[in-house]
């Protein structure tokens, strides 16, 4: 069956105190909203319509960089749940399938929830996830007889029995698509709140004689970010989640609170991560890679057997071939660095190709960039460049070629050729010594003068 996701996002979120639409705030190096839209992506979605309002220039440029398919619904005005849901309808004229509505905000529902939410709809006409409150605070109550759910009460509207009720809405709804948008018609806004309340389309579906029935997940899932406190609990929650993940999956890490993951980082097993390693988006280590102590990575491939660090900087469009070896202070970008090469200290290496086997020296720099253009250096197979080369790009340095110590090579060398381009030694004899004693003698009489 095709679900139709619809994702709402347009509130303001005043509490973060922010220029960028709370949505767009990141966890684990990408927006939230993402999350969610990932975690619905499961259910075979055929159509997501975010709903947005506030910043939604932003928010809707956000979605469809994920996934150009996007629908993108506008919500001028934030007059509730419903109403927002509402505004999806135009889009979704026509579909014939099940909506499932999620939150923005709401990142962390796990697919095989959504899953179970699907099952139950077999039986149910109206889905609804809730959960167990520990505090259950301002969440609506679920309103139950059994197996069957007879309404959503806002804790507003609600008197003191139902507040009394610890089993709470997440938000998440899941109906047909079409019956959803009929029961919407029905809601009006004569609540505490003044507001289209989503939570009512239970109370109007089992008048209408529709059933409907709620499944549980962990409170953990439903935790909505509304403040920048929250935000970092929710990094943190992520992080916890994913360094378990990953040590289950076969990674060593020391210290794995100190370790840092994107949404999307892929670590094959064996590898070892150690301590205060932060990755950024698009990563991929594969088996049994080493990536040592305060390395930050983003974009890149590293293969196996390769080592990374400590201290290294792989930025997008790396690519790390089997057991090569970026050590301390090396920058890496948009390079390929072919079996086993090596660029073990304070290096730069941008907008290159690395031979198999080469050796790039300490100090050595890719000048890559014209102040207005990149250009790109071609390292050849088994090459040694010395300490301290600059290589100007756009420059290739041929298979087993060596280039000399504290070179500018500006010019292509040749396979097997040695490429010296610095000036020629020239050794003075006994010139030190006269320099030394006629500045000592003139700091002498200076200080004389001072007293
Ligand atoms: C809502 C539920 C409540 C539930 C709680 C869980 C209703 C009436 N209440 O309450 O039962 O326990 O979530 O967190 O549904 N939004 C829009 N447009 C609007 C209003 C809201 O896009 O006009 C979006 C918000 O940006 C947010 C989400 O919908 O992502 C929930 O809205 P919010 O105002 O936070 O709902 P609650 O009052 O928390
Ligand atoms: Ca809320």
């Amino acid at each position: 069956m095709s679900t139709a996701l619809i994702i709402l996002a347009a509130g303001k979120g005043t509490r973060m105190k922010s220029d960028l639409p709370k949505v767009l705030h990141p966890i684990a190096g990408v927006p939230m909203l993402i999350h969610a839209i990932a975690a619905g992506s499961v259910l075979e979605s055929s159509r997501i319509v975010v709903v947005a309002g506030h910043g939604a220039k932003a928010v809707g440029d956000a979605a469809e960089a994920y996934q150009p398919a996007i629908q993108i619904a506008l919500q001028s005005d934030q007059l509730g749940t419903a109403h927002a849901v509402a505004q999806a309808a135009p889009l979704l004229e026509g579909f014939d399938g099940d909506a499932m509505v999620l939150y923005g905000d709401t990142p962390f529902i796990r697919p095989e929830t959504l899953a179970r939410m699907q099952e139950a709809r077999k039986t149910h006409d109206v889905v609804v996830l809730g959960f167990e409150a520990a505090d259950p605070g301002r969440y609506g109550r679920l309103v139950m007889t059994g197996d069957t759910l007879n309404a959503i009460v806002e804790f507003k509207d609600a008197d003191d029995e139902v507040r009394a009720i610890t089993f709470c809405n997440s938000g998440v709804i899941s109906a047909d698509s079409k019956t959803l948008f009929s029961l919407i018609e029905a809601v009006d806004n004569a609540n505490a709140s003044e507001e289209y309340y989503l939570t009512d389309i239970i109370a109007i579906a089992r008048a209408r004689g529709l059933t409907a029935t709620a499944v549980a997940c962990d409170q953990a899932e439903t935790m909505g970010i509304n403040s920048r406190a929250e935000l970092a609990l929710a990094e943190a929650a992520f992080q916890a989640r994913a360094r378990s993940e990953a040590l289950e999956n076969g990674t060593t890490m020391p210290a794995p609170e100190t370790v840092h993951f994107a949404h999307d980082t892929h670590v094959g097993r064996d590898t070892v991560i150690e301590q205060n390693v932060v990755f950024g988006p698009g990563v991929t280590i594969e088996t049994g890679a080493h990536i040592r102590a305060f390395s930050h990575l983003e974009g890149c491939h590293v293969s196996r057997g390769a080592t990374i660090g400590p201290y290294a900087r792989l930025r997008p469009g790396t690519e790390v071939a089997e057991d090569a070896r970026i050590g301390n202070f090396v920058e890496v970008k948009n390079a390929i660095l072919h079996e086993g090469a090596k660029v073990n200290h304070l290096s730069y290496v941008g907008d290159a190709d690395v031979g198999e086997a080469a050796n790039i020296g300490a100090g050595t720099i890719t000048c890559n960039y014209d102040g207005v253009m990149k250009h790109r250096t071609t390292i050849g197979a088994r090459a040694f460049i010395g300490s301290n080369t600059m290589l100007v790009a756009p420059v290739s340095v041929g298979n087993d070629a060596m280039t000399a110590t504290g070179s500018v090579i500006t010019k292509d060398v040749p396979d097997s050729d040695l490429a010296i381009a610095r000036a020629k030694q020239i050794n003075k004899p006994g010139l030190a010594r006269k320099l030394f004693d006629m500045l000592n003698s003139t700091k002498a009489k200076r200080d004389k003068g001072a007293s």
